[in-house]
């Protein structure tokens, strides 16, 4: 099997990942979510793991397995992967954040069904904006601690897509960016994956194209 034989350069070494999309709950039975479904960062897991190391993942709503040897925290919300990746932060060596996060959850969270006929033909939601776990990491970061993002986006122009993920990165403050395309028909969900990997200063240092699995090796080369 590929995972036995895979060289240990990441022995010793404590990776966590987040991975999923979280859901935002509305009422007792309604959530606002995302089309994540955790593979790439499922992969990520994995492929850490074949490599040596002790693997963290934070999981939000995966539509696939938990890999066995993987060390996971189960969460639902933004706020409670805030929570757990700040935990887990304090003694990673690497930080990936694979996740799917949502950008803004309901102000109130209603704590029973809403109804319709108490709403009437038009519902206006009021959200408030999420913490920003990634920025967040990356200001706190520990001596030596490499933190890697992912940018999901719609443009399908080659340069304009490298332009926001250069402005991404200037942003969220980590070591590299995993630049991902997605659409209704790529990124979420699919077996495979097509990627830029910027450094800090906005230089691409790999593309990868392929399976979720061999883009997460790609992606755990960079790991000095
Ligand atoms: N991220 C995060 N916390 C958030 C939103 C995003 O940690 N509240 C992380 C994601 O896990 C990803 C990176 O930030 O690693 C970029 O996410 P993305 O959605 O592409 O960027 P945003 O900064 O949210 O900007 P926008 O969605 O408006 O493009
Ligand atoms: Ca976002």
């Amino acid at each position: 099997e590929a995972a036995a034989s895979a060289r240990q350069d990441l022995a010793g070494r404590h990776v966590l990942i987040s991975a999923g999309g979280t859901r935002e709950p509305l009422d007792p039975v309604r959530y606002l979510g995302n089309r994540s479904s955790g593979k790439q960062g499922v992969a990520l897991a994995q492929a850490a793991l074949a490599r040596g190391a002790r693997v963290t993942l934070v999981a939000a709503n995966l539509e696939v397995p938990v890999p066995t040897g993987v060390s996971c925290v189960l969460v639902g919300t933004a706020q409670e992967m805030l929570k757990a990746m700040t935990t887990a932060a304090a003694s990673a060596d690497v930080i990936i954040m694979a996740a799917a996060v949502a950008d803004y959850r309901p102000k109130s969270v209603q704590l029973g069904k809403i109804k319709k006929d108490e709403v009437g033909d038009t519902l206006t939601l009021e959200l408030v904006k999420n913490p920003d776990i990634l920025a967040g990491l990356s200001a706190s970061r520990r001596p030596g601690q490499q933190i890697i993002g992912f940018a999901a986006e719609t443009e399908a122009d080659a340069d304009r897509l490298i332009a926001l993920g250069r402005g991404k990165i200037a942003r969220k403050g980590c070591d590299f960016l995993v630049v991902n395309r997605v659409g209704l028909d790529a990124g979420f969900g699919t077996e495979r994956n097509t990627v830029t990997v910027l450094d800090h200063g906005g230089v691409i240092v790999n593309e990868a194209s392929g399976s979720k699995m061999s883009v997460a090796n790609c992606i755990l080369d960079l790991i000095g």
